[in-house]
């Protein structure tokens, strides 16, 4: 079977097949969501807070996310790989923006990048998308804008940031965004942008009326334990089973029950 390309993902909402994107930072998670068929592969920013014990997202880096990028290229999954663009990597100038996006697609390999926000970023997205990288938008909750929203609240729910919200979709697609993220939205205000726009929208906290969905694989996993949101659905307990490993591990080598004679060379 080949990769996945943007068109199919496109043809996924025409034929009203759902899209699974779940985040992936690392070689052997891809191999194995590959194997399963996951149809989308998100680098995303988050890996500064599941991985590397940030405390938000601000602080991650290009060559963080080229680093994780590059690990996950490394299995040649069939899945579109989608970078994020990290805080200050596309915000200050386009120039810029055009720089670091290349450096996604041409030293990590994605086939796509992600960045966020709505018409202020529909510049960045034109010019982006003009040098043929494509766009995936994110709108709604979007977690670099950490500090203007107070917090990581749910938003679009007054009538007013409803409507800002819908243009901003539309803005997104306007610029030539392939796709949205909707995040932390109501889900009916999902619901209808998911119906007005043409491209596929990506839910994470916006209900079950998306084209498609994302989580974190950490949180599928279990392996998040000091917050888990309510959109979030576990699909296993991960910590416990590691816990379990490592505390037999020690007892293990302080009893010297491991090594045996038979792990060690003659
Ligand atoms: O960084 C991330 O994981 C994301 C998704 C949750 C949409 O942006
Ligand atoms: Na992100």
């Amino acid at each position: 079977q080949k990769k996945k390309t943007i068109l199919e993902i496109q043809k996924m909402k025409a034929d009203g097949e759902r899209i699974a994107v779940l985040t992936c930072y690392d070689y052997p998670t891809t191999v194995i969501m590959d194997r399963c068929g996951i149809d989308v592969i998100l680098v995303g920013d988050s890996v500064g807070v599941v991985v590397a014990g940030y405390d938000n997202t601000l602080p991650v880096t290009m060559e963080e996310m080229l680093y994780h990028t590059k690990a996950v290229m490394r299995a040649r999954p069939q899945a579109l790989v989608v970078a994020d663009m990290p805080f200050l990597s596309y915000q200050t100038d386009l120039p810029t923006a055009r720089r670091n996006a290349g450096l996604l697609v041409k030293e990590g390999g994605a086939a796509a990048v992600k960045l966020e926000g709505g018409e202020n970023v529909a510049p960045v997205i034109s010019a982006l998308v003009d040098m043929d990288i494509p766009v995936m938008a994110h709108i709604g909750l979007t977690p670099q804008s950490l500090h203007r929203m107070g917090g990581f609240k749910v938003q679009g729910k007054s009538e007013e940031q409803a409507e800002k919200l819908l243009k901003d979709a539309r803005a997104v697609e306007a610029a030539g965004a392939f796709s949205v993220v909707l995040e932390g939205i109501p889900m009916a205000l999902a619901q209808r942008i998911t119906a007005e726009l043409s491209i596929p929208t990506i839910g994470i906290g916006a209900g079950p009326h998306c084209d498609g969905q994302v989580l974190v694989i950490h949180d599928i996993l279990g392996l998040c334990e000091k917050y888990s949101p309510k959109f979030v659905k576990r699909y296993a307990e991960l910590t416990p089973i590691i816990a379990e490993a490592v505390s037999s591990y020690i007892g293990d080598v302080k009893e010297g029950a491991f090594p045996e004679e038979r792990h060690g060379f003659k």
